[in-house]
């Protein structure tokens, strides 16, 4: 048994936020190629480089011993790593964990929708973009929309409590769907959020002339539907709106328009083990040396933890108009 340190049982950063949610990627890989998650041709990390479920396991029990309380498994597409499954059965069962939820692109959840339930997933976020099956080829690049569609209906089917569509509007390519997707989420029960495209990664687009923001989005909604706001919140960014006598909440993440930093309760790990502090900075530590070098002694890992608290940023500094990428990284690299 390793000794036990003297480590607190909760990580508050140095502006005295507590940070009670881990968001882990758990690949990099995807079988989408969403035009404003990633280009054309990606490069994806050799295996040996990437944690494994193992390692995931051991971190996020880590965190939970830290006094994280929720942890979102994403991606790239998280349902596509080989025995995913079982990581979710082992983080379900963790005492402590209060939340465990999913960011996914809905392609696996036909057939995976109903074991994640009974593993312990409560919330799924699933990505959809478009309704109409020519655009959503063109945006996903690849990608089959009745696939998605039988997933949003088995996650329903699977009795997964709350549902969230996640729908990054672009210019020139769904910026008309505001109205049609958001009477989707209605007809089928669930949430919606609306997504303010991130400068995350070299895409091939230009991503200033393409970002639809939430202002502009909230008022085409406003035409069609009765929209209450709420001072509701998941844990997360979204600003959320309520259609009444409907089972859907509406919900807004803008990075750009509205700084969501000051109440920033998270952090983020990536597939290959490395602690990002901010989404939109570079602020970062490595877990994986000390996972590797210390394979039987939590006490390392514990440590870097509490003490990466110390160099957690106030905020992200996204800026559209900028030539270069705010960060380099992909969003599948880090996790949504
Ligand atoms: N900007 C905004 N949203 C993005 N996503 C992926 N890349 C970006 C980006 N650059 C979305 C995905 C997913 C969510 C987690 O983030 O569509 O739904
Ligand atoms: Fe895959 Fe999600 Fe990126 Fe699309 S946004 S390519 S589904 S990881």
């Amino acid at each position: 048994m390793a000794p036990q340190d003297s480590s607190p049982a909760e990580l508050i950063d140095q502006f005295g936020r507590r940070v009670d949610y881990i968001r882990l990627s758990i690949t990099d890989r995807c079988d989408f190629r969403c035009v404003y998650c990633m280009g054309e041709d990606m490069t994806f990390l050799p295996r040996e480089e990437v944690l494994t479920l193992e390692e995931c396991e051991r971190l996020v029990r880590v965190f939970v011993g830290l006094g994280v309380q929720k942890v979102r498994i994403t991606g790239g597409e998280p349902l596509v790593r080989k025995n995913a499954l079982w990581l979710f059965e082992q983080v379900g069962k963790l005492p402590g964990l209060r939340e465990l939820v999913l960011t996914t692109n809905g392609s696996q959840l036909d057939h995976q929708a109903l074991p994640l339930k009974e593993a312990g997933v409560s919330r799924i976020n699933i990505s959809l973009d478009s309704l109409d099956a020519e655009r959503f080829r063109k945006i996903t690049r690849v990608g089959d929309i009745n696939k998605v569609l039988r997933g949003i209906d088995a996650a329903k089917a699977a009795g997964i409590a709350r549902i969230r569509l996640n729908s990054v509007l672009m210019r020139g390519f769904n910026d008309d769907e505001a109205v049609a997707l958001t009477q989707f989420a209605v007809d089928k029960g669930i949430d919606i959020a609306f997504i303010e495209e991130m400068p995350l990664g070299q895409v091939d687009h230009n991503r200033e002339s393409s970002c639809v923001t939430s202002d502009e989005t909230l008022g085409v909604l406003q035409q069609h539907f009765r929209l209450v706001s709420s001072a509701e919140t998941t844990g997360g960014p979204a600003r959320y709106w309520r259609i009444p006598d409907t089972e859907t909440r509406v919900g807004f993440i803008s990075p750009h328009s509205h700084n969501f930093c000051e109440s920033c309760n998270r952090v983020r790990i990536t597939c290959k083990g490395e602690l990002f502090l901010c989404l939109g900075q570079e602020d970062v530590v490595d877990l994986m040396p000390l996972l590797r070098e210390y394979p039987n002694d939590d006490a390392p890992i514990r440590e870097a933890i509490v003490n990466a608290m110390k160099i957690k940023p106030k905020g992200h500094d996204f800026d559209l108009r900028r030539a270069e990428p705010a960060v380099v990284r992909f969003m599948s690299v880090t996790g949504g």
